[in-house]
């Protein structure tokens, strides 16, 4: 047990249980300890997964525990202060959930916490360890479909959230390419609110990726979303799912469905996160991948500000959307905050 690294986790609602899922598969680590300033939440956790050592209030528990692992798992504006505040603390490495941060400025907050104490920080696009997405990767990466041309994606919920991970599945399956430019538009008229963040009513962004690439991302304009998209190359089509990828080019009569086997993504996350800690191989989810999915989705909320294509990397610390928000350049036609994830709340509380 001893030899074991000492996890804790920050935040008991639904995403962490998968944090869980992923270190109890791992066995060279042992969660330790739990914080949450909503006792119910707390102590339901605790006693679900087991976990005795709990905490209302993170730091503490970051000060007592000598963790070598904090996974970060609150909604996205803690992302930055927990991370931070984890850092601080020099444990070996942070796992926080996606997205990344709300803004650029967050984000580099982040890489410089984590740049100054020397811990690996990781963002959990868990999705990078689905076996079937990594199959679309080593085969576009093969020359299955030729060179990728265009990718098109649908999502819901605002970008911020269920898009991040959209937009780091285009970067995934390409190997990570960076976005040269990147138009889009976005429409607000009511007061939607994801998670305690502003967002868009929907939203569309057009991604120049630095291989020639072109990224589709629709917003709410046209379902059904889900987490995929189909990727034509100049020798084939890839049609993607987080089930299985289909495969379309000039040797084939016919689609080939495939459907790759492999390591629950969440297990996965994690025993690459030990390995990155041992410094015996690079973390897919580095949070350089997670600020790129951000920073696309800052560009897409810039142009719309700035009526213009944004050549990367865009200057702006703040989130235009934000700012569009602050300046009034959004007015409201149907008033009403109302947040989508409201449902997460408990008692009485309609926000946070
Ligand atoms: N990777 C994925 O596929 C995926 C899926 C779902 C959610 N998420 C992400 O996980 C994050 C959390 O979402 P969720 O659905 O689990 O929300 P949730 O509301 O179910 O859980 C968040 C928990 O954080 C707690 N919390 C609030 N303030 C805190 C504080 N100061 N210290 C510690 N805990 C605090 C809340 O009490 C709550 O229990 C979001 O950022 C979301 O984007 C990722």
């Amino acid at each position: 047990m001893a030899d074991k690294y000492r996890v804790g986790i920050i935040g008991c609602g639904s995403i962490a249980g998968l944090h869980v899922h992923g270190y109890q598969g791992v066995e060279e680590v042992e969660i330790v300890a739990i914080a949450d300033p909503v006792e119910a939440a707390l102590n339901d956790f605790g006693e679900r997964h087991n976990i005795k050592k709990r905490y209302l209030d993170a730091r503490e528990m970051l000060d007592k525990e000598n963790l070598d692992i904090v996974s970060v798992a609150t909604w996205h504006k803690l992302h930055a202060p927990m991370t931070i505040a984890a850092c601080a603390r020099k444990p070996k490495a942070v796992l926080c959930e996606k997205p990344m941060a709300t803004s650029l400025g967050e984000c580099d907050e982040m890489m410089i916490a984590a740049r100054r104490t020397d811990v690996k920080v990781a963002i959990a696009h868990q999705r990078r360890f689905n076996p079937v997405w990594t199959d679309a990767r080593e085969l576009i990466a093969d020359g299955a479909i030729g060179e990728p041309r265009q990718i098109v994606c649908r999502g819901g919920q605002g970008l911020l959230n269920d898009c991040s991970h959209l937009l780091d599945m285009m970067r995934y399956v390409q190997g990570d390419p960076d976005a040269a430019w990147v138009i889009g538009n976005i429409e607000r008229k009511t007061e939607r609110y994801e998670r305690d963040i502003p967002i868009e009513d929907r939203s569309a962004g057009i991604i120049g990726f630095n291989n020639g690439c072109i990224g589709l991302l629709l917003q709410e304009l046209a379902g059904p979303n889900y987490q995929g998209g189909v990727i034509y190359g100049s020798d084939g089509i890839l049609d993607l799912t987080e089930q299985r990828v289909r495969l379309l080019n000039s040797k084939k009569a016919e689609w080939e469905e495939r459907q790759a086997e492999g390591e629950n993504p969440s297990v996965a996350q994690v025993r690459e996160l030990v390995s990155w800690i041992e410094g015996k191989t690079e973390h897919r989810g580095d949070a350089k991948n997670g600020r790129a999915s951000v920073e696309i989705i800052m560009a897409i909320y810039e142009s719309a500000r700035l009526h213009e294509v944004v050549q990367m990397p865009v200057r702006t610390h703040a989130s235009p959307l934000q700012v569009m928000i602050d300046n009034g350049d959004l007015p409201v036609e149907r008033p009403g905050r109302y947040d989508i994830r409201a449902f997460l709340l408990r008692g009485e509380s309609m926000e946070p």
